[in-house]
């Protein structure tokens, strides 16, 4: 799918949102650019010209391949929120790809650390934040993870942010091409373990071949 472009990098022209430091609508924080998706968001967004800082954990081995991108990376961690403010500085869109992994509590990350950078979003201006959900989490309050997204979309609309919420079922990418001839299942147990493999599907009986690249940025 092509994305649809509105602006690009050396057309737009900075904007003031009222107090504080004008900024271009082009800047954009890639929040969990580690990730499946969050990559692939700013393999895109620095192809249509935009200029893409990404929150990255402190981590032993930093993340070398987005800063060879052409990304800035800034460290912080949505665990802890005072890391969260300076990250958003000359910002213009959020584009959140967090999720906590699977060995670390689901709160944690998934609502009391996007409690904390929705709210941050809202108090330093941000004019937008785009929000990456799970199709039918409404419906399923009963799986920990649906509810938090389907709390967490609320909470965003609450604020009165300008936000773009974007419901996903799984990646399948992985999955096909893991299951690919050429691969053996050792591989396919492998990457489900390694967290390659998507965690779920979620669908209403349609089959949804949905890889991370495919995704919209959700920007314009
Ligand atoms: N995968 C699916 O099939 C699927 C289906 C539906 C919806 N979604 C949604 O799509 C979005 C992206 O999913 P994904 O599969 O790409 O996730 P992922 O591969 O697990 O990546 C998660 C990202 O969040 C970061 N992160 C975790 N804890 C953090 C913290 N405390 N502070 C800062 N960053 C933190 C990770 O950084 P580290 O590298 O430091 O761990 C990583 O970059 C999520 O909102 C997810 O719920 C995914």
């Amino acid at each position: 799918m092509k994305l649809v472009v509105t602006c690009n990098a050396q057309a737009a022209a900075p904007i003031s949102i009222g107090q504080g430091t004008p900024v271009r609508p082009t800047s954009v924080l890639v929040v969990g650019a580690t990730g499946t998706l969050g990559r692939q968001v700013v393999r895109r967004a620095l192809d249509e010209g935009y200029d893409v800082r990404c929150l990255v954990r402190p981590r032993p081995a930093p993340a070398d391949f987005l800063r060879d991108w052409g990304a800035t990376v800034v460290n912080a961690d949505l665990s802890k929120p005072e890391t969260i403010p300076a990250t958003l500085v000359g910002v213009h869109t959020v584009i959140d790809c967090a999720t906590g992994r699977p060995e670390e509590p689901i709160r944690t990350v998934d609502w009391e650390g996007k409690v904390a950078l929705i709210q941050c979003a809202k108090a330093m201006g941000i004019q937008k934040y785009v929000f990456y959900s799970i199709h039918n989490c409404d419906k399923h309050p009963e799986v920990p993870l649906m509810e938090i997204k389907y709390c967490t979309e609320k909470f965003i609309q609450d604020t009165g942010l300008d936000y773009t919420i974007i419901r996903l079922c799984g990646f399948m990418q992985p999955l096909t091409q893991t299951l690919s001839p050429s691969r053996r299942p050792a591989d396919f147990v492998a990457g489900v373990l390694s967290g390659v493999a998507p965690r779920a599907c979620f669908g209403s009986g349609k089959r949804h071949d949905l890889g991370p690249a495919d995704i919209p940025m959700g920007v314009c």
